[in-house]
């Protein structure tokens, strides 16, 4: 993904009653090099259904979102993306 490229995908909550709520919203945004490596240079940060931010990386609450970067980073031989549509994949930087 080019710099600046950002990502985004909402989230719900089933209680075991059956009832639903708003979970957070995760997003991924692409910084320049030299940003994070380990995190292949995306800022993860994780918003919560009343606005607060649980954290973002290389910010506050950083510590909060490195359980992102950790995960995604299975994937960093596809830029640490895992179910992009098809579409929007291309083979290079
Ligand atoms: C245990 C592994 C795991 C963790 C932890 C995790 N993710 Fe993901 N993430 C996935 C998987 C698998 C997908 C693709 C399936 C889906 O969309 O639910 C995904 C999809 C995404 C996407 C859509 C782009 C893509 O890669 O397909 C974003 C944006 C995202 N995650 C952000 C985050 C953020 C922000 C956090 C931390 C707050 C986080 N993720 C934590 C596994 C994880």
């Amino acid at each position: 993904m080019p710099v600046g490229a950002m990502m985004a995908k909402d989230s719900f909550m089933v209680t075991a009653g059956g009832k639903t709520a708003p979970g957070p919203l995760f997003v991924m945004e692409k910084m320049w090099k030299g940003f994070n490596e380990e995190s292949g240079n995306w800022k993860y940060t994780m918003v919560m259904p009343d606005g607060s931010v649980f954290g973002t990386t290389g910010g506050k609450g950083s510590a909060n979102v490195q359980f992102c970067a950790d995960c995604h980073s299975a994937v960093d031989d596809q830029d640490h993306l895992y179910f992009l549509p098809k579409e929007y994949r291309t083979t290079s930087n």
